[in-house]
């Protein structure tokens, strides 16, 4: 650590009063002389994020309240994100890392609840320097390129796993990444003691896609003409129609199967098709988080205002919400 930044923490820590208080000026300064090796490293780590419980904590209620609260629509996945991340957090000496991928149409939730596992687990949340986050078309654009990719993917999870074993990783658009690019990251997923003297056991992997999305919203449209109760669709219902809609894909089937075959994923997570009330939950959220003034009354027209201005598929049933909740937010600026 340098001497300024050492002192400007130092500044920043005594003129926020915490130690002024409780030292008379004369042994402040003797305590400063004297303790400055280990308070220097106390005051940095107070300021700044390190891989330790002070940063890192995972916090199983707010998880759950976060779910119950802000996530609509989807009650077979916050069931299995709560106890999949409980379980994994709460084992000091866990197998393998925990691998979660989440499937669904676009909108209904699964950015979201990427970030409120991160905002649980870390104080800084997504901005936390432990968190990263890979789009294959920000990150992984060209196909030509697949070999600097495939290295520099792999040196990045080694390098920030070796900083910090709890770090997570959040793959975004995997069906559209290269399956070669998927392959070179499945040894850091595996049962290994150590890869090269790097354990990745305690670090977390999510995987997001649209894969099976369409026979998630098939299954949701079946029970829905059936009339009966979306609650009622449990896992196994779906998880047949997950894996036939993915093996019929072929590209995204690549990587599917060979993530499969092996067991790599602890958790396949679906999440359903959204319909009007989601939608009127979601604007209602948004109303709420933003602390727009509103009289409950006209919150709730507002909410249904957006809701209705969305399009619904399919077109004659118009049961399902196109865009889930994605666009709500922009929409509201609109309305309120
Ligand atoms: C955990 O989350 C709950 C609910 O959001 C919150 O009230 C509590 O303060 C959090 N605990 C910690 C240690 O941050
Ligand atoms: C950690 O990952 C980021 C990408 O999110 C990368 O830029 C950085 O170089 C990695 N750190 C190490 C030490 O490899």
């Amino acid at each position: 650590m340098n001497a300024a930044r050492l002192y400007l923490s130092l500044h920043v820590f005594l003129s926020a009063g915490v130690l002024v208080h409780t030292f008379e000026p004369i042994s402040t300064t003797v305590f400063i002389g004297v303790g400055l090796g280990t308070l220097g490293r106390t005051i940095y780590n107070y300021l700044h994020e390190s891989c330790d419980s002070k940063w890192i904590a995972f916090n199983e209620t707010g998880l759950e309240v976060d779910l119950e609260r802000n996530l609509f629509g989807q009650h077979i996945a916050s069931r299995i994100i709560l106890k999949a991340v409980s379980g994994f957090m709460s084992n000091d000496n866990p197998k393998k890392p925990l691998v979660l991928s989440l499937h669904g149409w676009t909108g209904t939730g699964k950015n979201f609840v990427s970030q409120m596992i991160a905002e649980n687990v870390y104080k800084e949340g997504m901005d936390s320097s432990f968190v990263h986050v890979f789009t294959s078309e920000l990150h992984f654009p060209h196909l030509s390129h697949f070999d600097t990719y495939k290295s520099q993917l792999q040196q990045w999870i080694k390098g920030n796993v070796t900083n910090c074993a709890r770090s997570m990783f959040i793959f975004d658009e995997m069906d559209k990444m290269h399956p070669g690019l998927i392959d070179s990251i499945k040894p850091y997923l595996d049962y290994y003691d150590k890869l090269d003297g790097v354990s990745y056991r305690k670090a977390i992997f999510i995987f997001l896609s649209n894969a099976g999305g369409e026979g998630i919203i098939e299954t949701a449209l079946d029970f829905w003409k059936a009339g009966r109760d979306r609650e009622e669709i449990e896992l196994n219902d779906l998880e047949t129609a997950l894996s036939l809609s993915v093996f019929n894909n072929r590209r995204s089937g690549l990587w599917h199967t060979s993530l499969i075959d092996k067991n790599l994923v602890d958790f396949f997570v679906p999440f359903l098709p959204l319909e009007y009330r989601h939608v009127v939950q979601c604007a209602m959220a948004e109303i709420k988080a933003r602390d727009i003034q509103l009289d409950r009354g006209v919150a709730a027209q507002v909410a249904a205002q957006v809701a209705r201005d969305v399009v619904y598929f399919p077109k004659s049933e118009r049961v399902f919400s196109v865009k889930g909740c994605k666009t709500i937010a922009s929409k509201l600026d609109y309305y309120a």
